[in-house]
């Protein structure tokens, strides 16, 4: 199979769909690579390092799209990159088609073969594509929080781990899950007093199981909410209802209780956010202050750490790339019940349930296509 890898055009997208430790797999299991001029520019990657792993380089993405059987990229697919999509060829990325009728539109007219990096699950009910980046939000959710609780940057001026003599900064996490578990662990590792919130007891226990005793774990009501949020340095918000938007958990009377200069960070804020006086931001501007508590709600946490960010996201992606291209769409997604999840859009079919909902599509079952 020829696979295409063309350099991302979304303002601000410094991700890449391959890495040239990728590209080298691929070529190794004998197919062939043509990677966009300057592709991996944000991860700090060049045309050398692609030629070295075996890719072709070609100068404009239009060669990319021509050349390629199958295109694997981050984000969705720009309306320039729609129009070079064709009938049969394969785009596997991010697409979030559900809220973008205009993307459904073009990719349901292009005949492509679609499928979306968020909608592929696993065997233990989660969802491995997305997994990685709720990795790196999480993490980064503590560098930023000890960050913005610096003075100079707006914060009551507190270490997050206190000196010995000095008390630690007191983080509250709320959601003990992917985005939970990584901004606790970063907590804990820098000191700080950390509790996380979560109302699935099974969750509590796995994360007690795994953090022990420095970590607390509470059962997430409105009064555990209110106690632990209103003497807190730093909240983090990590709370998901699949398929929701997410709960409103710190009300904005609630924040006028937080000490002034205390940070919340709302990673949640892609699903609406988790704090009523949530509103998204961008790492250009990423804070604002409401009574005088600082507000951090990048919607895109990941894209401030590309590098990582790609090779995280490479090496969940990886395996289905290979799968992909070994075995061509069809059987691939015949194999694994998991990867044809991620199908959205075939043969100007949507197949996938929630987008043909939203979006007011006939759903065609993903085992019923042909190509
Ligand atoms: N801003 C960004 O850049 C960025 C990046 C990655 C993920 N996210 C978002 O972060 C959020 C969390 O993602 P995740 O992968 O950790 O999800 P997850 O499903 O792994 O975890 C969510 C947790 O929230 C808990 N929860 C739900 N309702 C609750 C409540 N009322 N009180 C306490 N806990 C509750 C669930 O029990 C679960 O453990 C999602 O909205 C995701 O889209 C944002």
């Amino acid at each position: 199979m020829r696979v295409g890898v063309p350099k991302e055009i979304k303002v601000l997208e410094n991700r890449v769909g391959l890495t040239p430790e990728s590209v080298r797999e691929v070529v190794h299991h004998g197919h062939a690579v043509v990677v966009e001029h300057d592709a991996g520019q944000g991860i700090g990657m060049r045309d050398d390092d692609y030629a070295r792993a075996g890719a072709r380089v070609v100068a404009s993405a239009r060669e990319v799209f021509d050349a390629a059987d199958m295109i694997v990229k981050v984000k969705e697919p720009q309306a320039a990159e729609r129009a070079m999509l064709r009938r049969g060829q394969v785009l596997f990325t991010y697409l979030h088609l559900a809220p973008d009728p205009e993307q459904a539109k073009d990719l349901v007219a292009s005949g492509a073969v679609c499928i979306a990096y968020e909608t592929v699950t696993s065997a233990s009910g989660g969802l491995p594509l997305l997994a990685p980046m709720s990795e790196v939000a999480g993490r980064m959710a503590v560098q930023a929080g000890a960050y913005y609780l610096e003075r100079a940057h707006g914060g009551k001026g507190i270490l997050l781990g206190g000196v010995p003599g000095v008390d630690p900064a007191k983080v509250v996490v709320l959601g003990g899950g992917v985005v939970g578990t990584h901004a606790v662990h970063i907590a804990l590792g820098m000191g700080a007093e950390v509790w996380v919130l979560d109302r699935s007891v099974d969750v509590l226990r796995r994360l007690w199981t795994q953090f022990g005793r420095p970590l607390n774990t509470v059962f997430s009501t409105r009064d555990a909410v209110e106690r632990h949020v209103t003497n807190a340095d730093l909240v983090i918000g990590g709370v998901l209802i699949p398929g929701a938007s997410a709960p409103k958990l710190v009300s904005a009377a609630l924040i006028r209780q937080m000490k002034p200069g205390s940070v919340v960070v709302d990673v949640a804020i892609d699903q609406g956010g988790c704090f009523e006086t949530s509103r998204p931001t961008t790492h250009a501007d990423p804070t604002y202050v409401v009574d005088g508590v600082v507000h951090y709600c990048v919607a895109n946490m990941p894209g401030g750490v590309p590098r990582t960010s790609t090779f995280a996201l490479n090496n969940a992606t990886l395996p289905f790339v290979l799968a992909l291209a070994d075995k061509g769409w069809a059987r691939a997604l015949a194999d694994d019940a998991h990867l044809r999840n991620g199908l959205n859009v075939a043969f100007g079919d949507v197949t996938c349930a929630p987008v043909a909902e939203a979006l007011g599509y006939p759903y065609v079952p993903a085992e019923t296509v042909r190509g």
